[in-house]
Order: C-alpha cells, then structure tokens, then sequence
C-alpha cells in the first residue's frame, strides 16, 4: 500500500509557510493536512478559507482539509471552491454524516470520516463504503504537540480488519503525537496516510520530512 506523510500545518511558521510547505514537499511529502477548528466543536480556532485558497497551487501536493467543525456539510462546497482535494468530516459533529459524506462527492472531491478517540470504531461500519479515507483521532482534537493515546493501535487494527473483511482498500489516516519513533508501529497496525505537526515542523523541517519519508518507505 502507498504510504502518504500529511504535514500538518497548524505547527507550522506562518511568517514563512509557502516556503515550509516546499520543502515539505521537496522531501517528499504527497499531502498537505490543512486543520479547521470553529471553536465550538473543539474549543480552539484555526484558519480557514482565505489561507487555503493562498496556499492551493503553492506546490503540487494533495490538499487535506480536516474539518474539525460543528455541521461541517455548511461548508463542505466552500472548502471544495478554496482547493480542498480530500475532505474529512467528523461523524460526531454530524447530524447525518451520509449526506455530508454525499455532499463532498457531489463536489467532486474525495470524502473522509472522522472519529475522536472515545468514540467506538464500529460507529463507521455504516460508512465503510461511502468515503474514500478513514481518519483514526489519536489524540482529543483541538490542538497539536499532544501525546499518542497508546489505544489507538488496536483501533486501526479493528478499523483494518473491518475494510478487509469487506474487500475494501481505502485508505486509514491517523492524527496526533505522530514522530519518527511512532510511525512505525502506526502503519503496522494498518495505517497508510500519517498525519505529523509537531515531527514536522519543529526544528528542520526538510530533515524531518525525509527522515520520515525513509521510515515510510521501508513499508511499501
Ligand atoms: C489535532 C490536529 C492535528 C495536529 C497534530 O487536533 O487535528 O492535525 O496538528 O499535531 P501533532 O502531530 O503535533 O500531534
Ligand atoms: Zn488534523
């Protein structure tokens, strides 16, 4: 399976993103995991539409949009207009996540579930056919630089299963306290798009993606 290492920029230094962003790239990172916090889902603010559509076409690299957002389906098509090429919503933030997941497709965009880490895997056995990307929290969401919730392991391993057991190949995204000496054990558990902030974007950043992007190719 293709391993895909998402930066996530809410670690990153603004003063100089598109610079950040290239050499994320350069090193050889295929996404860009681009985090919304509205403030009432999670009690922290991001950014939003203005810094997405400054940053499409900065690079050629895959825009991820996390919506951490309450109702997210209100601003599923404004996010697709900005340059989103993969969006993920959070089942709890839902009333219907079918048809948020629908709405996203209707964009022409490929579409992903969410779950926070106290909410059971088998939640998204109703969507398992219906998005193209899983995203395993594996932190509380809200904020970066926090540590792996150990659990997580056996939740991507269940979530795996859940997909073969159906013949279906997408993909599973995890997120939060992602570093080189985790991500091993995060892609042997079934993992294939790794979200890092802080093991990106703290220190060297076109170091750490490629030291990353050695560790990711050792399981291809
Ligand atoms: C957390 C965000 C993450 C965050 C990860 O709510 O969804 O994408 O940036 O940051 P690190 O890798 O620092 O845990
Ligand atoms: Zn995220």
């Amino acid at each position: 399976m293709k391993m895909i290492l998402a930066p996530s920029i809410l670690s990153a230094d603004f003063r100089i993103l598109g610079e950040q962003l290239r050499e994320t790239e350069r090193a050889g990172a295929g996404y860009i995991h681009f985090d919304v916090m509205d403030g009432i889902f999670v009690p922290s603010i991001s950014f939003g539409m203005p810094v997405l559509s400054s940053i499409r076409g900065t690079t050629g690299q895959t825009m991820d949009v996390h919506l951490m957002v309450t109702e997210p389906v209100r601003y599923v098509e404004e996010f697709a207009r900005c340059g989103a090429d993969i969006i993920t919503v959070h089942l709890e933030a839902c009333e219907d996540p079918g048809a948020a997941l629908d709405r996203i497709h209707s964009c022409g965009v490929r579409a992903g579930i969410s779950i926070k880490p106290g909410t059971a895997v088998e939640e998204l056995i109703p969507y398992l056919d219906r998005a193209e990307m899983f995203l395993i929290m594996s932190v509380e969401p809200g904020r970066g630089g926090q540590k792996f919730i150990p659990e997580s392991l056996e939740r991507i391993r269940k979530l795996r299963n859940l997909l073969d057991e159906r013949g279906i190949e997408a993909d599973i995204e995890v997120d939060g306290g992602i570093y080189h000496s985790n991500v091993g054990e995060v892609i042997d558990a079934g993992a294939n798009v790794l979200v890092s902030g802080s093991g990106v974007f703290n220190g060297d950043v076109e170091k750490n993606t490629a030291d990353f992007m050695e560790i990711l190719r050792r399981y291809e």
